[in-house]
């Protein structure tokens, strides 16, 4: 069975109580359950993960690379700052699909920049958590063309 991992980065294990107004109600348990469900679909198993640490998300990316077949990633604050993340990215050599909750057009301008963006296959932002459903349906999609390939 194909794996995915879903990762996030600081404060979105505060979902459902920090700015509701930016960020909604759902906890990140919700956003985890709907996300099982929506890969369980298209038969691919999730590891669904959250770190305060930036350290730990290159660890699990780098993980990924050796275990994985694609990456959610939601890497909050990180996304703007972190050169190591996207270096652990393009290490990674995987399809990866970035997420975020709001739409960061529409917000400082420090955040319309995203290291993320310059590693990944596409980026969904503003969608709240559907937006999380909607990269696994875009990852399933990937994965599938890419083992087609391989067969042929
Ligand atoms: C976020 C957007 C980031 O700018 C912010 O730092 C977050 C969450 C989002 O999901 O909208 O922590 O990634």
């Amino acid at each position: 069975m194909p794996t995915i991992f879903i990762l996030n980065g600081p404060n979105l294990n505060l979902l459902g109580v920090r700015e509701p107004a930016t960020y909604g109600y759902d906890t990140l348990g919700d956003v985890e359950e709907r996300c099982q469900t929506r890969a369980a679909a298209h038969g691919l198993s999730v590891e669904f993960r959250q770190t305060n640490h930036e350290g730990q998300l290159v660890d699990w990316i780098q993980e990924a690379r050796e275990s994985a077949d694609g990456i959610i990633l939601n890497a909050g604050a990180l996304t703007h700052t972190s050169v190591a993340v996207l270096d652990a990215l393009n290490a990674a050599d995987l399809p990866v699909i970035e997420v975020h909750l709001s739409n960061i057009f529409r917000r400082e301008s420090f955040r319309h920049h995203s290291y993320v963006s310059l590693a990944a296959t596409g980026v969904i932002c503003g969608l709240g958590p559907h937006g999380y459903e909607l990269a696994i349906e875009a990852l399933a999609a990937l994965i599938e063309a890419q083992s087609g390939e391989a067969a042929r």
